[in-house]
């Protein structure tokens, strides 16, 4: 099976103004060779902000070489990055070039900065301030001309504070904070995205695009996308695999924790049963939906529909009788 292949036209899509500011100042810091620090929480599209700045740059024909620091095992962290001379240590057969080689003339991505061991962080701080590094095993440094791009998750100056990343390098990193808006705080790009991915992976699959009716696109706006841009690309790709032939998307063919009336959803809070979706209710719609229920439920009978409500059978009639229901 071949995978997607990284889309090289792969183009950042969105026009939210929570979004805009970032993408501006990414325009305009890709022209630079200045150290920048993007933060977001994950699948906000950190690494596709980062190949953008790359190809937006003059190294855009030089690699670009993403790490993800998270991976690196403490012990070989070191040689992976700047490399190692034969035998540097045991195992060592041949010379490595290591990353910070490889991206000669081009873009290091250090994903995951804040796991990148402390050990390492003086050697990563050496090179950002003077282009030198040392291979393992070598004596005299070796230069390289590479722009450095990192990407975290996580808080860095809480690791500052926690004393597992180094103030230092902290600050070297962060000359121009880059901070990638949660999807919930650019709903209105959510249309935009799905026509993207549901064109883009159609391409890439070789399917036929969907349609998705209103509905459908108003429930994934509602929705909170805790796993940000990934998610949606992930359910926009299942759904174009499933539902080949299908007339149009529905709510229906949504997952459940997506088309839930009103966007309530139950919480595991004693004191909060259900959350107010971030884009509010009509709470007269919620009322009407579960009298609703309550009859369907229990075929029409109105002692047993206001005992599932918890309220008195009276109660019931008058509600019934305001919203015009039977
Ligand atoms: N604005 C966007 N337009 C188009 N595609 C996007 C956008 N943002 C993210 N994506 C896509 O969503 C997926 C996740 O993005 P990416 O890997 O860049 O996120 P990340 O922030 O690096 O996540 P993590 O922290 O989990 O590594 C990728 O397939 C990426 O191409
Ligand atoms: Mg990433």
């Amino acid at each position: 099976m071949h995978e997607v292949p990284a889309d090289p036209e792969a183009a950042l899509v969105g026009r939210a103004p929570a979004l805009a500011a970032t993408l501006r100042a990414a325009r305009l810091v890709a022209a630079t060779d200045v150290a920048v620090l993007i933060q977001g929480e994950s699948g906000t599209g950190k690494e596709l902000l980062a190949r953008e700045i790359h190809r937006c740059s003059r190294r855009r024909d030089k690699p670009f070489v993403a790490v993800n620091c998270a991976a690196l095992p403490e012990t070989l962290a070191e040689s992976l990055l700047f490399g190692h001379r034969r035998g540097a240590f045991t195992g060592a057969e041949a010379d490595a070039e290591g990353l910070v080689g490889a991206a000669r003339g081009g873009t290091l991505f250090l994903d995951e900065i804040g796991e990148l061991p402390l050990s390492v962080q003086p050697k990563l701080l050496r090179f950002l301030e003077s282009g030198e590094y040392l291979r393992l095993g070598d004596g005299r440094p070796a230069r390289a001309n590479v722009r450095v791009l990192a990407a975290t998750h996580r808080d860095l100056q809480q690791e500052v504070r926690a004393g597992r990343f180094r103030e230092d390098l902290y600050y070297r990193l962060n000359v121009v904070p880059l901070s990638l808006p949660p999807l919930r705080e650019r709903r209105e790009d959510i249309p935009r995205l799905v026509e993207h991915f549901n064109r883009t992976l159609a391409a890439a699959w070789n399917l036929e695009p969907l349609r998705y009716d209103e509905a459908a696109l108003e429930a994934l706006r509602a929705y909170d996308w805790p796993g940000n841009v990934r998610e949606l690309r992930n359910l926009c790709e299942r759904l174009l695999v499933l539902l080949q032939g299908t007339d149009a998307v529905t709510p229906l063919n949504l997952p459940e924790e997506i088309r839930t009336p009103a966007g309530i959803r139950a919480t595991d809070s004693p004191d909060e049963p259900v959350r107010l979706p971030e884009g509010g209710l009509r709470l007269e719609e919620v009322e009407i939906s579960l009298l609703r229920q309550a009859l369907e439920r229990t075929g029409g009978n109105r002692s047993a529909a206001a005992r599932l409500l918890g309220i008195s059978r009276d109660t019931l009639l008058y509600r019934l009788r305001k919203y015009a229901l039977r």
